[in-house]
């Protein structure tokens, strides 16, 4: 056994232990990645909006935009950040530097040229990420993570790591094939990553109904699951609108049809049950648990 693959048994089995004490017991984030099998379907406005409306209920929610080809959570935003995750990864600032405050002051990191480094890293660097970016999930409800679209090996492992998947889509069937593809994928490689629907730019509630159920026709006959719909957003040019001033739409534009959807979209999320890893580690920890296990 070479030495990385050593001192990697050795962090998963600390997270393991410490998952068990009471320490662990505290609060951890829950951790979600919103994806999609196509570029440009609406994920990243999708991301900030869900964040703003889960935060205006009372949460506390971090974005981390892990996009790594084209991170631009800030650019929606109009935020500049000065630091991302590179800075982090190098030891040279500290998680609560490298966060950002956005719109609404919503807390949220920027991948940026780092996330490339996240998978190369040295066990000390590692050590040291994972401490810092646990200490930042005690303090939140919610970490969601941007993804890039596809099916790149660094988005798969993010996926499976997770504790749910949304997947967003609209009704154009290169979009929707893209989301079944995304979708058999990470089901083949865990099958315990739960996925929900978020079907965006649709012209009225059927349209997103339709949309799940071919989906959901295929995910059941040939993969035996279930990807049950979270909501859908209907298309809106008040979107695109809000994209060019740099604020997001539902701060822009409160009551747009496409901001009442994310905000009905987000208090349902929070009805439902929370579905998600059935295996023990839940949070950061099983994240991290898991996607080490992916890494190396
Ligand atoms: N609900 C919507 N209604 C109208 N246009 C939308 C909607 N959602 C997204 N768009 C358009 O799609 C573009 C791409 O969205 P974006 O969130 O950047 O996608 P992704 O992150 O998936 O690449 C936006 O700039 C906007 O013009
Ligand atoms: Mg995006």
């Amino acid at each position: 056994m070479n030495d990385q693959a050593q001192s990697l048994r050795r962090l998963v089995s600390t997270l393991e232990e410490s998952s068990s004490t009471q320490a662990s017991k505290s609060r951890s984030a829950r951790i979600i990645t919103v994806s999609s099998g196509k570029g440009g379907v609406g994920k990243s406005n999708f991301t900030l909006n869900f964040a703003l409306a889960l935060k205006t209920l009372g949460r506390k929610v971090l974005i981390f935009d892990a996009d790594i080809g084209m991170a631009n959570i800030d650019v929606l935003m109009g935020a500049r950040p000065r630091y991302n995750l590179y800075h982090l990864l190098k030891g040279e600032r500290s998680i609560e530097e490298i966060v950002e405050l956005g719109a609404f002051g919503l807390p949220f990191i920027a991948g940026g040229s780092g996330m490339a480094d996240l998978f190369t890293l040295s066990e000390s660097d590692l050590n040291y990420f994972t401490s810092q970016i646990e200490g930042i999930s005690e303090q939140m409800d919610f970490i969601i993570f941007d993804t890039g679209a596809g099916l790149s090996k660094e988005t798969v492992k993010f996926i499976t790591a997770a504790d749910e998947c949304l997947v967003v889509t609209t009704p154009e069937p290169t979009a929707i094939t893209d989301a079944y593809a995304l979708i058999k994928v990470v089901h083949g490689m865990d099958q315990d990553v739960a996925f929900r629907l978020v079907i965006n730019r649709v012209a009225n509630k059927q349209e997103a109904q339709q949309v799940t159920d071919k989906i959901s026709l295929v995910a059941r006959r040939f993969l035996d699951m279930e990807v049950p719909l979270l909501g859908h957003i209907h298309d809106d040019p008040h979107v695109m609108q809000a994209v060019k001033k740099q604020v997001p739409f539902s701060t822009a534009f409160p009551s747009c049809v496409a901001a009442r959807d994310i905000q009905r979209l987000a208090i349902k999320y929070l009805e439902v049950p929370q579905i998600g890893q059935k295996d023990t580690l839940t949070g950061i920890k099983g994240f991290m648990h898991r996607w080490l296990k992916r890494t190396r």
